[in-house]
């Protein structure tokens, strides 16, 4: 069975164009609060295999997306490494902040195996109860985004404890990169074992750095990590999602080496389809506050994007997770729109 999505991000234009959206399994969608206020904890649900993998199929039941990714979370790294995280309802994450050389004893590559098996269990549950032309997306955040919230505590606004760390000890953010590199190969090759069949790298806050640290903080370790994956999965394409970066992801994509990347709406397409697509697939780029608002004024902005990036490599998305407060029915509008 052709996945057309695979297709695309194997470079295939595909018409109409597949479609998932960013955070598709959450709190817009009631029969995810059923299942979320059945679990307890968030935490609670992502190490739940027959509640995780039922809140990943949700979205695909009720609006046929081209692809599923897998419910977890980016914080599962760190948590599966010994620190200690948790979420507060209405607060989003918290951790207790790692800072210094010392405080990197606490994250043990060894936990991270038996930490995550309940997640691949999750993977291959899902896989199996998929339908034949939806595929499945295994995901990690990228290191420079999960140090934020290990650096932080939580999240953050100016991110000034980690950018000036990267400054006056930049041998600890190596040191922190250097156990997040190996652990999001281990996990992801994992998840691949375990039935994904397409990752995406999540650097939601690549965007807050200068465009002279870029390399050495976002485009070398998201390099290290699709070199390692690629070694030891060959066929299995990488979607970058480095949020904010503006003209550097041309840099990002030739350097990286991603089968595709995720585009935020503050990208101009026009330059993107120019850019971008002849170097690798593109995936984005509707705003979601437009989602949440729905109207002609939203099916326009979709036509326009299927327009300007539908003649090369594309995968319909967001550009950025879906806000909570989102109608489902604008969604079923969006994909209605794509398959006409
Ligand atoms: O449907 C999917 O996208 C799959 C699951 C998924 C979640 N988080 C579930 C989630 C994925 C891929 C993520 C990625 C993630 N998590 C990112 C990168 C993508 C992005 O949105 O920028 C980041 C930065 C996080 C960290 C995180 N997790 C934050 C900041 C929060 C709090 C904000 C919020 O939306 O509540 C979370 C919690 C979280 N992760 C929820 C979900 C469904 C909401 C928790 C709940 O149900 O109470």
């Amino acid at each position: 069975m052709i996945k057309p999505f695979l297709e695309a991000l194997s470079g295939h234009i595909q018409t109409p164009p597949p479609v998932w959206f960013m955070r598709q399994a959450g709190r817009y969608l009631p029969e995810y609060r059923d299942v979320r206020t059945r679990a307890g904890g968030f935490l609670d649900l992502c190490y739940s295999p027959q509640l995780a993998s039922e809140v990943t199929l949700q979205p695909i039941r009720r609006f046929g997306f081209d692809a599923a990714i897998l419910f977890a979370d980016i914080l599962i790294v760190p948590h599966a490494l010994g620190q200690r995280v948790w979420f507060t309802e209405g607060e989003g994450p918290k951790l207790e902040p790692i800072r210094d050389r010392a405080g990197l004893t606490q994250l043990a590559i060894s936990r991270l195996g038996p930490a995550v098996a309940p997640i691949l269990e999750t993977v291959t549950r899902a896989r199996q109860q998929l339908p034949a032309r939806c595929a499945l997306i295994g995901f990690a955040g990228a290191p420079w985004t999960v140090a934020t919230y290990v650096v932080e505590g939580g999240s953050s606004r100016s991110f000034e404890t980690l950018r000036r760390l990267t400054y006056q000890d930049p041998s600890f953010v190596d040191g922190l990169f250097e156990i997040l590199i190996e652990a999001s190969v281990e996990y992801l090759s994992a998840q691949i074992g375990a039935g994904a069949e397409a990752i995406q790298l999540f650097d939601t806050w690549a965007g807050v750095l200068p465009a002279a640290d870029l390399e050495r903080w976002c485009i070398t370790p998201t390099r290290r990590i699709v070199e390692q994956l690629r070694r030891r999965h060959p066929g299995v394409p990488i979607i970058g999602f480095p949020r904010g970066i503006g003209p550097s992801l041309v840099c990002y994509v030739e350097r990286t080496g991603v089968a595709a990347v995720s585009i935020d709406s503050g990208m101009p397409i026009e330059w993107v389809a120019r850019e971008i697509q002849p170097l690798a697939t593109v995936q984005g780029n509707l705003d979601p506050i437009l989602l949440q608002v729905g109207g002609p004024r939203m099916i326009d902005e979709v036509r326009r994007i299927v327009d300007v990036l539908g003649r090369g490599p594309f995968v319909f998305n967001l550009g950025h997770g879906i806000l909570p407060t989102t109608p489902p029915e604008h969604v079923a509008q969006v994909l209605e729109t794509l398959r006409m």
